[in-house]
């Protein structure tokens, strides 16, 4: 589910060509679908059939502050992974009371920072951290409210650098611990303990091995509550998969077959919710890929052709400091062009103008022949796209754009020199 198709061989996001949009902002360039957020948004709500919930949007897979202020409108709360995300998600309109707090490594200052902010939860992962977690709440009289992030021992799948479920990660308390863990930490004197909490892995495309995540949790529960131990809160993470490939498809441009067919993000939170429900917790998940993936692309212009002995390079102004996936975990963005041409396709490789080899967005790809000042989308760039670039090279990172209907607005201005 996406607003970006051809019209008249024109690529679309909304009602606004996006050609257009490239050359009035330049490129490379960030451009986002606001209904499309909006609409992720509802699906996935709308998979809870109106039980009681809470959706955390994972605010590390787009941080912008106009995208996130459109996720707080919808109601949804927030879940963070450092102090500069909480700072972000409390200006972006977010209740502390729907803001929890995840991640492996929080420092003293960023748990003073939340404490004080009043967020619902922190995900806790280590004794150490819960130590650290009661003594600084103790210092400013506060409460710590937790859930303990427990590591469920399984294969989610996907790319060794996204599994978190394996009992070689560093995330989470291996679960044949968790009740020895939560009776200690129920016992401290400035934690409430609230629940469980597990996130196993991102890009699942596999129902069986969410329900099988959520059977083991569902267990996990049982065993605690009873040991006496007090499970209100029950945190299923997100992770939930999108398609990459096969994004587009018009007559004129190759076709890409599908990854294996798999159902919606909103299908996949569908599968889940009922085994959770038996819980009786209350439930909630932590998605951020499947919000914002599928409502972003980053355009770019192609600066040279370069057909060598071997190959035929297509070299753009963008590189994998504008969106490094491809290059970090050989993560496949469908590239089309923004005007379809008719040109017949040829194999190249798609590269970007850093002094990498890994700095490329395709290699051996079949796109329609482009010549210098043409411009490309890759597609699904809204998730893990900005917010993992960088200046590296001394490049400036991109603009970011929102269109709405045939408008659109600068929601990031590029960066200047000066900001280097
Ligand atoms: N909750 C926690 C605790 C997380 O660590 C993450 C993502 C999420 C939720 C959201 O997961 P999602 O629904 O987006 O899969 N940079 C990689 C993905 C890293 C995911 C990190 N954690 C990529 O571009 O594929």
């Amino acid at each position: 589910m996406h607003e970006f198709s051809y019209k008249d061989g024109r690529l679309m996001a909304e009602s606004k060509a996006l050609q257009e949009v490239a050359q009035r902002y330049g490129t490379p360039l960030y451009v986002y679908s606001k209904h499309s957020v909006i609409d992720h948004c509802r699906a996935i709500e709308g998979a809870f059939d109106g039980r009681p919930h809470v959706t955390y949007y994972a605010v590390k897979a787009n941080a912008n502050r106009t995208i996130l202020r459109l996720i707080a409108g919808e109601g949804l709360g927030a879940d963070v992974g450092s102090k500069g995300e909480l700072y972000l998600a409390r200006t972006a309109g977010f209740l502390p009371e729907k803001i929890t707090f995840s991640g492996v490594g929080k420092r003293d200052d960023e748990i003073l920072y939340a404490l004080k902010e009043g967020i619902l939860a922190f995900n806790v992962e280590s004794r150490e951290e819960i130590e650290v977690l009661n003594q600084i709440a103790g210092e400013v009289h506060l409460r710590a409210r937790l859930l303990l992030r427990v590591n469920l021992d399984i294969d989610a799948g996907g790319h060794a650098y996204v599994s978190t479920s394996l009992k070689q990660n560093k995330f989470g308390i291996d679960w044949r611990d968790a009740r020895e863990v939560l009776t200690w930490a129920a016992g401290l004197p400035n934690i409430d303990v609230r629940g469980i909490h597990s996130h196993i892995g991102s890009q699942i495309t596999r129902e069986e091995t969410f329900v099988a995540a959520a059977r083991a949790i569902g267990a996990l529960v049982e065993e605690l509550r009873g040991a006496g131990l007090l499970v209100e809160e029950l945190d299923f993470g997100g992770g939930f998969g999108v398609q990459y490939h096969g994004f587009l498809s018009h007559p004129k441009i190759p076709a890409e077959e599908p990854e294996a067919p798999h159902l919606s993000a909103a299908a996949l939170v569908r599968h889940v919710i009922p085994v959770l429900a038996g819980t009786g917790c209350r439930i909630s998940i932590q998605p951020g890929r499947s919000i914002i993936a599928h409502a972003g692309v980053l355009l770019v212009r192609v600066l040279y052709r370069k057909e060598t002995n071997e190959k035929t390079f297509i070299i753009v102004d963008g590189g994998m400091n504008d969106l490094i996936r491809p290059s970090l975990y050989h993560s496949h963005h469908q590239i089309v062009p923004l005007t379809v041409t008719g040109a017949a396709a040829e194999k190249v490789d798609v590269v970007g103008p850093l002094c990498e080899s890994g700095d490329f967005f395709a290699q051996g790809r079949q796109v329609p022949r482009v010549a210098r000042g043409e411009y490309l989308a890759l597609m699904g760039a809204g998730a893990y796209g900005y917010v993992l670039s960088s200046n590296y090279n001394a490049r400036l990172r991109p603009a970011e754009i929102l269109v709405d209907g045939d408008e659109c607005a600068v929601i990031r201005a590029r960066e200047r020199l000066e900001d280097l």
